[in-house]
């Protein structure tokens, strides 16, 4: 593993200011084999010792997330819910879908209260808020369809994190304390994160017996045992004392699905990303539009550059609210959405002078929580992983199943709130993310991989909500466009258009003023925001004659993120 002293720029990092964490004085890291990059180094090194002991790239992100479940609770979990994309050495590509349910019993008008108003506590907190959750389907399916090592040998490092603990790091413990409201409700939770009625300290040891006692069960017994065995017995009951809607029938029919990954070219490359529910499609309708420009020519940091980028995130996101939702439920013209004919056709809406108007008798989306993690995986054959869960909000709805220890999703809050229900400040009503029994509610994650010649260059994936495709974007452009490093490519400051709220949502020193000042004469408008867009973790694959580099990029803003391997 080589390290070097980042450049000068990079330590004046586009971060400063905007998260207190400060940027990491060493980046990027090369290995020669293989890498793991999480948001934690001790999830990192799990991964990375499954593959010096010869399992895959999926069986180092299985054991990967597993330990991400323990150490990294706000969003690492076994009560959410995600997306998997494997690509193969052979240029063969496959995603799993693990995004949560809504329960047999939701019904579209589950989110209004008795006098038919929208009830946002409903939808957003407390039980009814919780999906079922389908984390421990995922990771088994896409261990036995694609891994190499035993179930249970990627299991047990998560199993002995749990038992005998680990040191809070600053950054779990800073966010234990931003949610320490919301967790007041639950006395279990509180137990688990403030055993003495104040969060967790830094440095403090976080022991999770009950956890460890489920993740055995879970070892022992593979993902039946989370959906039919003591876990789900465990998981209703919680819920049933609560009033909630899953019941053992929803966890009894809970499937994860293997789904053919989207596959689209870019400038020579090949985007391979997930399909619905995912945000995938998202990404690649605003590839697909941008093709049609030489972004290299007109260079990073540019206003034409940001307008081209913006009106493409303003088109695939209002195309993102008219149709997609589940698969398996909604009819979504895919294939039109993501033709050439459809790119070129949008590109010729595209006034180069002009910012267009988002059609603001229409609507916005939904809010979305500052949760979520990624984490990327290349092995030594080269097998490349990328794979974001969630609980969606920071330690999802907080409730945590008494007795298995481990912390539900909030999920719930992704579906639209009800039919017809589109406000100017945030609600949508349209029909395809409308809640319905055993649907799965539209998600903004899109964990991608770009191949060239049907190998590996970069593996990329980010939290962040709906910014998430955005930010995926942007770090595709900055390496493949503008030819940056993957450090220098996440290392940019980085905005966020949605089509409504017709406005560009930027990170601190995202525009020089010249920019800005071009943005708005076109008429965009900008706005600041205070915390991080996203935290990406990625890989880049640097192959030449000289042999094979494998670069990892971390988004120095996460305190723990880390890359390990070999
Ligand atoms: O699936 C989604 O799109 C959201 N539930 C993800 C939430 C998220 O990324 C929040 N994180 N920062």
């Amino acid at each position: 593993m080589l390290r070097y002293a980042l450049p000068l720029l990079a330590l004046l990092s586009p971060a400063a200011g905007v998260a207190d964490v400060p940027p990491r004085l060493v980046a990027p890291e090369r290995f020669e084999r293989h890498v793991v990059v999480t948001e934690s180094a001790l999830a990192s090194e799990v991964g990375s010792r499954i593959l010096d002991e010869g399992g895959n790239a999926v069986d180092a992100a299985v054991a990967a997330a597993f330990a991400l479940a323990v150490v990294h609770p706000a969003a690492g979990n076994i009560g959410g819910g995600g997306f998997l994309v494997v690509t193969f050495p052979d240029g063969r590509a496959t995603s799993f879908d693990f995004r949560e349910t809504a329960p047999l019993a939701a019904t579209e008008t589950m989110f209004l209260d008795e006098t038919g108003n929208y009830a946002p506590r409903r939808h957003h907190e407390g039980i009814l808020s919780v999906g079922v959750p389908g984390t421990v389907a995922g990771l088994y399916l896409a261990h036995e369809r694609c891994g190499r090592l035993p179930w249970r040998r990627l299991v047990q490092p998560a199993v002995e994190l749990a038992e005998r603990g680990f040191r809070v790091s600053p950054s779990l413990a800073r966010g234990i304390a931003e949610e320490f409201e919301r967790m007041r409700p639950y006395p279990a939770t509180l137990a688990l994160f403030a055993p003495k009625g104040k969060p967790l300290h830094p440095g403090d040891l976080l022991v999770q017996r009950d956890l460890a006692r489920t993740l055995e069960r879970i070892r022992d017994g593979g993902a039946a045992e989370f959906y039919e065995g003591e876990t789900a017995r465990l998981l209703v009951e919680e819920v049933q004392r609560r009033r909630g809607l899953i019941s053992a029938e929803d966890l009894k029919r809970y499937r994860a699905i293997e789904r053919p990954a989207l596959r689209r070219p870019y400038r020579g490359y090949e985007i391979v990303t997930a399909p619905p529910p995912s945000g995938g499609p998202v990404l690649l309708e605003m590839l697909g539009i941008l093709s049609g420009y030489d972004l290299r020519t007109l260079g990073p940091g540019g206003s034409k550059t940001a307008h081209l980028l913006i009106e493409s995130m303003r088109r695939a996101y209002a195309d993102r609210a008219r149709h997609l939702g589940d698969p398996d439920q909604v009819a979504i013209p895919l294939e039109e959405l993501l033709s050439d004919e459809r790119a070129a056709a949008l590109r010729c809406t595209i006034d180069p002078e002009r910012a267009s108007k988002s059609d603001s008798a229409r609507f916005e989306w939904p809010k979305a929580g500052e949760e979520t993690t990624h984490l990327s995986v290349v092995d030594g054959d080269l097998m490349a992983v990328s794979l974001t869960t969630t609980l969606e909000d920071s330690f999802g709805s907080c409730i945590l199943v008494q007795g298995a220890g481990f912390l539900l999703n909030n999920e719930m809050g992704d579906f639209n709130p009800a039919r017809g229900l589109t406000t100017t400040d945030g609600l949508i009503g349209t029909a395809p993310n409308l809640v319905a029994p055993g649907k799965r509610m539209l998600s903004s994650m899109a964990p991608t991989v770009v191949l060239r010649e049907g190998r590996p260059c970069l593996v990329v994936g980010t939290p962040g909500g709906r910014t998430i495709p955005n930010t995926i974007l942007q770090v595709i452009v900055n390496f493949l466009d503008h030819g940056m490093s993957v450090q220098e490519a996440i290392d940019q400051p980085r905005f966020h258009h949605q089509w409504l709220p017709d406005e560009v949502l930027a990170e601190p020193r995202c525009f020089s003023p010249d920019t800005l000042s071009a943005l708005e004469r076109l008429g965009h408008k900008v706005r600041w925001r205070s915390s991080p867009q996203g935290s990406v973790m990625a890989i880049a694959i640097l192959e030449g004659e000289g042999g094979r580099c494998l670069e990892a990029g971390v988004d120095r803003r996460r305190g723990d993120a880390e890359a390990r391997g070999r």
